[in-house]
């Protein structure tokens, strides 16, 4: 009963919607398990190009089980604009279901976050502003609404007024908005309730009984690693915790359906919003970079600040998700880039060096990066198919990332089709195994040998 977890290994925007659908091509089921639509996949199939934010990208496989897992949280507008979307264009969303116990985005959750980061200005933590935060918090109080709450008018009104008490002085600014009128938001979730009452299930219950047929499951991590809660650049962090093991409790599965656990990570460094970023690069080379690398927000569409590849906060990810596999993806954007620089070490305001990702705020908000260079690649990557056409500087650069990570290649992204990426040998040794089409014959030396 394979269970697989994609994650994102660096501060999210990795590229996984990219992996997940084409793992998803050979999984069962989809099974989304925390965030909202703080998160934003962009997939191009068949020429189409495709905006997903709550949703698995799994939809786009026709008759594929897709589940919002019970860790997700979800705006039900958003989801449901969503289902419009798909529908206009013809595709099935039949095979979606949604956890009954997923918590609600209400308005208020809105109205919240863009008050808490208006009052902290300049410390602001740069949130999407999707009401992600405030939604978490109220779920930890035990004052969230749930999915199936949606389905009694009785409860959901008395949750809502519930819910709203301790908020009062908050939403004083809003008091005059008519999406806090009583009325008006509990019949507004209440249609959403009518609409989205198909797809309302037990999902943990759908989930265990495609593991245990054996079937093979997907679960897709949103955001990444080094914005969790518990174990990222805290305050500068989103809501949930996007790494693996975070898989069993947003989808209630235990660790031992968990067999494998890939790593995305692009082949260089972004972040969106605030917070430390030690190996963060500015001027026209990030311009450059940005720009070659499409590196604007699909949510909110902010630029993107970009860096170097950190392999420091790589391993930390690595060793704190048990990523068992890395996606790389992204490696065309550094042709023709002279001398390229990796961070296998980080060095603090007083000189202190860190091997690994320090767990003090302070010293990583004045850390630099230490760099090896090594040397860059001119060619053009997008039409290579098999590790073997890579140019020798390119292969040179993934062996060094898998072996200071300790965790070998299965794939790497060199163009954003979905034909455009290399299945590594060392893919052969996973649950996917390599798709026959795409083996290289007389491949050189392996990526990785962690
Ligand atoms: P929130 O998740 O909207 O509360 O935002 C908290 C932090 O996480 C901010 O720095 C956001 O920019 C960041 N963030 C949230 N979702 C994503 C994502 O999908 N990709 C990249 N950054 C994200």
């Amino acid at each position: 009963m394979p269970g697989l977890v994609i994650v994102g290994a660096q501060w999210g925007d990795e590229g996984k919607g990219k992996i997940t659908d084409l793992l998803a091509d050979r999984a069962d089921a989809v099974v989304r398990f925390q965030g909202g639509n703080n998160a934003g996949h962009t997939i191009v199939r068949n020429g189409k190009t495709w905006k997903l934010h709550l949703i698995p990208s799994g939809i786009l496989h026709r008759g594929k089980l897709c589940v919002i897992g019970n860790g997700v949280v979800v705006d039900p507008r958003v989801l449901t604009d969503e289902l419009d979307e798909l529908r206009r264009r013809r595709v099935d969303t039949s095979a979606l279901r949604i956890s009954a116990n997923a918590h609600l985005i209400m308005p208020y959750h809105l109205m919240l976050d863009h008050a808490g980061e208006a009052k902290l200005g300049k410390q602001q933590i740069g949130t999407t502003r999707r009401g992600i935060g405030p939604c978490y918090a109220d779920k930890a109080a035990r004052l969230g609404i749930r999915l199936q709450d949606l389905l009694d008018e009785k409860i959901l009104k008395q949750k809502i007024i519930v819910a709203l008490e301790p908020k009062r002085l908050s939403l004083r600014p809003y008091a005059k908005d008519p999406a806090l009128d009583l009325q008006t938001m509990t019949e507004e979730y209440l249609t959403y309730g009518h609409r989205l009452e198909p797809y309302i299930a037990d999902t943990t219950r759908i989930v265990h009984e495609r593991l245990d047929a054996g079937h093979l499951v997907v679960f897709e991590g949103a955001q990444g690693a080094l914005l969790d809660i518990d174990h990222g650049t805290y305050p500068f962090v989103t809501s949930s915790n996007p790494v693996a093991g975070a898989a069993c409790v947003g989808a209630g599965v235990g660790p031992r359906d968990i067999d494998e656990i890939w790593g995305v990570t692009k082949a260089y460094g972004t972040r969106v919003g605030s917070g430390p970023f030690p190996t963060e690069v500015d001027g026209a080379f990030s311009d450059m970079l940005r720009e070659r690398g499409g590196e604007y927000g699909t949510t909110t569409g902010r630029p993107r600040r970009v860096g170097w590849l950190a392999l420091v906060a790589l391993r930390y990810a690595a060793r704190i998700n048990s990523m068992t596999a890395l996606a790389i993806t992204k490696l065309d954007v550094l042709s023709g880039i002279d001398r390229l620089q990796v961070c296998t070490r980080y060095r603090g305001a007083e000189g202190a060096e860190f091997e690994y990702f320090p767990y003090h705020q302070t010293v990583l908000h004045h850390a630099g990066g230490e760099y090896l260079e090594m040397r860059g690649w001119s060619e053009d990557l997008s039409d290579c198919h098999t590790e073997s056409d890579l140019p020798d500087a390119a292969r040179e650069y993934l062996r060094f990332v898998a072996e200071f990570v300790g965790v070998p290649i299965a794939l790497i992204g060199v163009g954003p089709g979905p034909d455009q990426v290399i299945w590594t040998n060392a893919s052969q040794d996973t649950v996917i195994g390599r798709p026959a089409a795409t083996a290289s014959a007389g491949a050189p030396e392996p990526l990785a040998k962690p």
